[in-house]
């Protein structure tokens, strides 16, 4: 039995037209690290992510290649998965939609939404964007029809057909005998729970669209396809697939065991259902907190606790993607900048549920100034002095002598730990407030930076020397001399701020860890800490104080070596 906390969160599935870029990346970087940071605090976490394979974009795609749409994404999803261990993306599970598991569950949603009289024929006249997989209503082409008018553009190709208000590639016409769910029933179901649940919809602004588009009122939805064959086959309905968006929003249960007769599949249904957290990007909004929250409800399960989506990433001031041919490739950019420099960048960098422009210069900059300048910089300086005047080993101060000179020299980064330090970050992680809680451990950091140079060890070092010096002059053993004055030595003082350095390395090596997994680890090795602890099980550990003394501490190589315009 697993008493911990269960912390179930998903990324949506991604469609297999194409190989992994970068807005698919960032969603499921995003995910990785707030998996990390949840297992990190001992919650019992469950990170899903998974392809969404079925629908007539894929089937064309596929067609288009002169594959069976099987095929296709057979050769496909082996990408995806390989982006992502390239990546350091640590899911719990992986669904693909062409799985007979996930098929099952469709299918059995599907039986319990028919049971339950939400399931009519009718017939569906109206337009379709294959592309977006998404059906566009009189009315919201007319808004955009006038939208575009406004800006003096086209919202019709020359033949008057109308171009799809999302991605304005042309739509197609579909006229067809269709299954329909009774979403309308919803409306004020949804808007309830909305109001009762003001955290359900995150940022605020997503949420105010949200309850706004649902106000202005919901038609039934059309769920499934009869002209053409490549998605889940309606169990009572023969010659029907479920329509893509349906089939896709399922996953987040099929692949917690909905649908199963297994006890054990039961079991873990019932302990990760709801999920704490649907993560998403903006464009795929009214799906997950309209179509996906009206299904649950229609099908009395129960609503995920929170869905969060993230904003865009631009380039020049355009939404990045293949089609514009304006995408950078993330392994590509991953290699130049190192996997924990590409994941620092996305979260630090773009506000996490804003829009945010990237660029090569914009990464090379973050990444010299932050990584190579500050975090690898203050590693290799604390650490090149702990072989130079410490014997590379932690030292082993008397808890006196600590505290006297505490009260003598003060000391700030114990002090900037102790006062909410730790607080501030998981605040700004339970949040998904990534670049806020990076900037809390840089704070740390650059302190640590400073507290070297206003502590001069070099200086102290000098001084340690001359007093050894001096007491050997005496005929004196230091420790001795020191017990005699009651007060610290110099080579205390050195000893002092090197630890104070190297517990603040500890730290930060710790609150990165879930964005910068890799380099954690590294620095965590170097400071002779692995053979004790994992720097992924310490709950406790930001309380100063916890580096032990005697540990072997090691030098390396650097950690973000300093890149320059010639390099991307
Ligand atoms: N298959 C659907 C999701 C089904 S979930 C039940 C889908 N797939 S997708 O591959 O087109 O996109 C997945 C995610 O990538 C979306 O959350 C989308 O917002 C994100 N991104 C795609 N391009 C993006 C950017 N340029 N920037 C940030 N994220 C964007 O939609």
């Amino acid at each position: 039995m697993n008493n911990k906390e269960s912390f179930y969160l998903t990324t949506p599935i991604y469609y297999v037209n194409a190989a992994p870029h970068l807005g698919t990346a960032y969603s499921t970087v995003a995910a990785d690290a707030l998996a990390r940071f949840m297992r990190i605090t001992g919650k019992d976490t469950w990170f899903l992510t998974g392809l969404d394979e079925h629908g007539q974009k894929i089937a064309q795609t596929a067609e288009a290649e002169g594959k069976t749409p099987q095929a296709w994404v057979d050769e496909v999803a082996p990408q995806f998965k390989a982006a992502w261990e390239a990546l350091d993306i640590h899911y719990d599970d992986f669904i693909r939609t062409t799985e007979p598991r996930h098929i099952r569950g469709v299918q059995k949603f599907f039986e319990t939404l028919h049971d339950k009289g939400f399931i009519y024929k009718d017939v569906y006249e109206g337009y379709y964007c294959v592309s977006e997989e998404t059906f566009f209503s009189d009315e919201q082409l007319a808004e955009f029809a006038e939208a575009r008018a406004a800006e003096g553009l086209p919202s019709t190709q020359d033949d008057g057909s109308p171009l799809c208000p999302d991605c304005h590639r042309p739509l197609s016409f579909v006229q067809e005998e269709n299954l329909f769910f009774k979403l309308s029933a919803f409306e004020q179901p949804l808007l309830d729970y909305y109001e009762a649940n003001p955290d359900f919809i995150q940022p605020a602004i997503r949420r105010n669209e949200v309850i706004s588009f649902v106000k202005s009122g919901l038609r039934d939805l059309s769920v499934s396809r009869a002209s053409f064959d490549w998605g889940v086959p309606i169990p009572f309905a023969p010659g029907h697939v479920s329509y893509v968006w349906v089939d896709a929003l399922i996953n987040y249960i099929t692949a917690v065991g909905y649908g199963s007769n297994d006890p054990a599949d039961q079991e873990m249904f019932a302990r990760r259902w709801p999920a704490q957290l649907h993560l998403i990007g903006k464009d795929i909004i009214r799906f997950h907190c309209v179509i996906w929250p009206a299904m649950l409800m229609a099908a009395d399960l129960a609503l995920p606790h929170k869905v969060f989506a993230h904003g865009f990433l631009l380039t020049k001031g355009e939404k990045m993607s293949k089609s514009k041919g304006n995408a950078m490739d993330p392994l590509a950019l991953a290699r130049t900048f190192s996997v924990d420099g590409y994941r620092y960048y996305f979260l630090s960098d773009v506000q996490f549920g804003s829009d945010g422009s990237v660029s090569l210069e914009r990464m090379l900059q973050v990444y010299n100034a932050d990584l190579a300048n500050s975090w690898g910089n203050l590693c290799s300086r604390a650490l090149n002095m702990m072989a130079k005047y410490l014997d590379a080993t932690t030292p082993n101060l008397w808890e006196k002598t600590v505290k006297r000179l505490t009260q003598e020299r003060g000391n700030p980064l114990a002090a900037l730990v102790e006062g909410g330090l730790q607080s501030r970050y998981a605040a700004a992680f339970a949040r998904e407030d990534y670049s806020a809680a990076l900037a809390v451990v840089m704070e740390l950091v650059d302190a640590a930076n400073l507290y070297i140079e206003q502590s001069a060890p070099w200086k102290l070092a000098k001084a340690a020397a001359a007093e050894a010096e001096e007491a050997r002059g005496r005929g004196e053993d230091p420790v001795e001399a020191e017990e005699k004055a009651k007060a610290p030595t110099q080579a205390d003082h050195l000893a002092f701020v090197l630890y104070n350095v190297l517990e603040s390395m500890r730290i930060a090596a710790l609150l990165f860890a879930p964005v910068m997994p890799e380099t954690s680890a590294e620095v965590w090795r170097r400071l002779g800490l692995d053979a004790l602890f994992s720097v992924d099980d310490q709950a406790a550990a930001c309380v100063w104080g916890g580096l032990p003394a005697g540990l072997a501490t090691t030098v390396g190589t650097p950690l973000f070596m300093r890149l320059s315009e010639d390099d991307i």
